[in-house]
């Protein structure tokens, strides 16, 4: 039986991952197939990404990819009904690799393209796992550009609670990491070394904790761990890294749960969703499960692997708003990238 569902191809290349996924769409989007490529390698010897050689990569991988996601999937190009892409938020040039291919394969096969805010893929990640969350929610987007906390009613019914005021959860745990001598991203491997510390061993600031906004500010928190850093000499110890990782990850958690909390008491919701890399963070999934029983709460999360950048999340955000009659559709073959993007007005 032929479905009336349409078959959606996506592209995610916002960062430093080459993300193409097939969805099909409907009441529950079904992910037929998938490819990613991460540029982790790539960037590693700079310490960050390099938005120049990010682009470049993004252009030598995403029509393989994309060749791969359809014979995954057994489909052929022509059975696509949408092309979807990754807008923004994210680095212009890397943008345009993926709105490019985007807008030339619409262009070729005649049909629709679907411009993708980056965030709202992330806050609907965690509706392709089995425990998929309801609406109404408050989601904690983590990633390594945004922090906020949002109110999601439904598909494209989005509100602003906090954001970080100045750096990203993300960027503290890389940043920290950095000054610790680690690699590029330096989340997981900050929360790896921190298995082996002292989470009190530094007292390092909790900036916004106590406001009764649901605001964030993380950029006192890389000055703390320098000038931890500085008095020991510039030389610490392994136990000292140790210790100053754990205080850090516990420091960037206890805001993070402390302010979700707050969000989900001011909504009176009681279903929060987590997305965004720092999602993966261990720790953070430990103190929010351990918060929801003892306040009967919810929390979702998207499939582990699904916490990073990836092109299922664009395929889904894409198949929800066709479903939910939310998607401006457009057939002009415009290559519009938006690099600076609010979620809310998307
Ligand atoms: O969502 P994402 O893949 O990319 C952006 O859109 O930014 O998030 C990447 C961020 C990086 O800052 C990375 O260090 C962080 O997520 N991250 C983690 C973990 N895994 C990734 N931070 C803490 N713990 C982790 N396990
Ligand atoms: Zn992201």
């Amino acid at each position: 039986m032929k479905t009336t569902e349409p078959l959606v191809l996506a592209f995610e290349s916002s960062c430093d991952e080459t993300g193409v996924a097939l969805v099909r769409g409907g009441e529950r989007p079904v992910l037929l197939a998938q490819a990613l490529h991460t540029q982790v390698a790539l960037h590693a010897d700079y310490g960050g990404v390099v938005p120049e050689l990010a682009s470049r990569d993004h252009v030598r991988r995403v029509l393989p990819l994309a060749r791969q996601v359809l014979a995954d999937a057994d489909a052929r190009l022509t059975d696509v009904d949408v092309v979807a892409y990754t807008r923004g938020p994210g680095l212009a040039g890397a943008l345009l690799v993926g709105a490019g291919v985007a807008v030339a394969l619409a262009a070729a096969l005649d049909k629709p393209v679907l411009p993708v805010h980056h965030l709202e893929g992330h806050l609907l990640s965690p509706f392709l796992s089995a425990d998929a969350p309801e609406f109404p929610f408050v989601a904690l987007l983590v990633s390594g550009g945004h922090t906020q906390l949002m109110r999601v009613d439904g598909v494209g019914h989005y509100t602003l609670l906090g954001e970080t005021i100045d750096d990203a959860a993300g960027e503290a745990f890389d940043k920290a990491a950095k000054l610790l001598g680690l690699g590029y991203p330096g989340g997981p491997a900050l929360a790896r070394l921190a298995e082996g510390g002292d989470d009190r061993a530094f007292a390092l600031p909790r900036p916004l904790l106590h406001q009764r906004n649901l605001d964030f500010s993380f950029a006192g928190l890389k000055t703390a761990v320098a000038v931890a850093l500085k008095k020991l000499g510039g030389a610490p110890t392994e136990g000292d890294k140790m210790n100053l990782a754990a205080s850090t990850q516990a420091a960037i958690v206890e805001v993070l749960v402390k302010k979700s909390l707050a969000a989900l008491q001011a909504t009176g919701l009681n279903r929060l969703v987590v997305a965004g890399g720092v999602g993966a963070n261990t720790l953070l999934r430990e103190q929010l499960n351990a918060a929801a029983v003892r306040r009967g709460l919810r929390v979702h999360y998207p499939e582990l692997a699904l916490c990073t950048d990836n092109g299922a999340m664009i395929a889904l955000a894409a198949a929800m708003r066709l479903h939910a009659g939310q998607a401006l559709l457009r057939r002009d073959h415009a290559i519009d990238v938006q690099p600076r993007w609010d979620l809310s007005a998307a």
